[in-house]
């Protein structure tokens, strides 16, 4: 471990945050979801090291909550976004990067005729959806109840601020559920734009599930029965279990649409939606753009990471690195009595415990892994990245030994 001069006292940092931004950090790190203690400010990241603002160094397992995959400052990537910040990053129209970058996805992702582009994961949603209503003239889009797919209005999981008109065209039916995805496709009538779908459950505070083929089957039949589109939310997963939408690896199902972001650019913010020739003319009709949608430099970050994702076959190495680090934790928490529940793929791993409703055994061991210089996270999944090698696994399964054993001796 290799420890960075403190910048700032964290405590004070936070409290300086709370006078002058809601929550003092919003979102995904709000400080009132977090254990005491977390870190909530960084100064460096490099590979899969982080360091926080005390200069305390860990392996993250948060990868930026999934936006990096090739590990953080990738050489390769920086080095494609210095040279075409150089020429410039936003213009008054696009660069060429961009037909490049969609001719790219276009010769990669099966189901993919056209690419469209913009900054974040909730964009990309919530173009599907624009779209699948333009193409068919209709209201209402199926969703599997709490599945994220971002933090608009009609997606968002905290209801403040949010109308019941903004919702009034969702119809929610269960993950890999047969029978409530029939009754919720009966409620929709002969009104059914679309249907959203998560690349696998990847819901906070549970175990995730891969779609069964019987279930993915039936959506795609549902979908070309009736006309709806049929969305497919990569913005987690996506090339992080294939090379191509990962219902072609977990059910050999390609969707209409597709929504991307996240390890896509390796860090740099951009975000895609893919589509099939079916819908590039509803695609053409809608209006979506924002100020910063053509910048330069996140397209080619993007066609640098997808090309280095091929070359290196990622989903591959993270899946092998991944199973690593689930038998390695499995066998550890063997050896002082306790069971873990390790679900979803390798490379997004979620770590729960059984037995553990109120995750008091979930918290500790969180708490013992970040003093032990790893930062994992007790409700949330995980990700790898192509710098969570077999060592960088050795180091972390050695942070989990200390770990459990001092959760063992504080008999938690
Ligand atoms: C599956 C899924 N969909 C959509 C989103 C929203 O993406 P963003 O936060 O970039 O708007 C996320 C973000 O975590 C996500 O995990």
């Amino acid at each position: 471990m290799t420890n960075l001069n403190p910048i700032y006292n964290s405590e004070e940092l936070l409290a300086r945050a709370k006078k002058v931004i809601p929550n003092g950090v919003y979102g995904h790190q709000n400080v009132a979801m977090m254990n005491p203690g977390v870190p909530q400010f960084f100064q460096k990241a490099e590979g899969c090291r982080l360091w926080d603002v005390t200069g305390k160094e860990y392996i993250d397992y948060l990868c930026g909550y999934g936006t990096n995959m090739l590990g953080y400052n990738y050489p390769l990537v920086e080095e494609a976004v210095n040279q075409q910040r150089k020429d410039c990053d936003c213009m008054t129209g696009p660069s060429p990067k961009m037909v490049e970058l969609a001719e790219l996805l276009v010769n990669t992702v099966t189901h993919c005729d056209w690419a469209f582009f913009a900054k974040n994961g909730t964009d990309a949603t919530t173009i599907c959806v624009t779209t699948a209503r333009a193409a068919t003239r209709k209201k209402k889009v199926l969703a599997a109840k709490v599945a994220y797919h971002g933090a608009d209005p009609w997606c968002t999981p905290i209801p403040a601020g949010v109308t019941p008109e903004d919702r009034a065209h969702m119809i929610y039916y269960k993950y890999n559920d047969i029978a409530s995805f029939d009754k919720a496709v009966e409620q929709a009538g002969d009104d059914l734009a679309g249907v959203i779908v998560s690349a696998f459950k990847h819901d906070v505070f549970m175990d995730q599930e891969i779609p069964t083929r019987e279930f993915a089957q039936h959506v795609r039949k549902v979908c070309d029965d009736t006309g709806a589109a049929m969305i497919l939310d990569e913005v987690r997963a996506g090339f992080r279990v294939s090379l191509d939408v990962s219902w072609a690896k977990f059910v050999g199902v390609q969707p209409d649409l597709s929504a991307w972001c996240k390890a896509i650019a390796n860090g740099h913010p951009i975000s895609f939606v893919l589509g099939c020739e079916k819908f590039k003319t509803a695609a053409s009709q809608i209006y979506s753009t924002g100020s910063y949608w053509f910048a330069a430099s996140p397209m080619a970050a993007a066609i640098t990471t997808i090309k280095e994702i091929q070359r290196l076959n990622l989903p591959v190495m993270l899946e092998k690195n991944g199973m690593m680090l689930r038998q390695g934790l499995d066998e550890l928490a063997g050896k002082y009595g306790y069971e873990l529940k390790q679900t979803g793929p390798a490379a997004i791993p979620m770590l729960l415990f059984n037995k553990d409703a109120i995750r008091k055994k979930g918290n500790f061991f969180c708490t013992e892994m970040l003093k032990n210089g790893v930062y994992f996270h007790p409700w949330h999944n995980m990700f790898l990245s192509a710098a969570h090698t077999e060592d960088v696994i050795v180091q972390t399964l050695q942070a989990a030994d200390e770990s459990f054993a001092a959760m063992q001796k504080a008999g938690v």
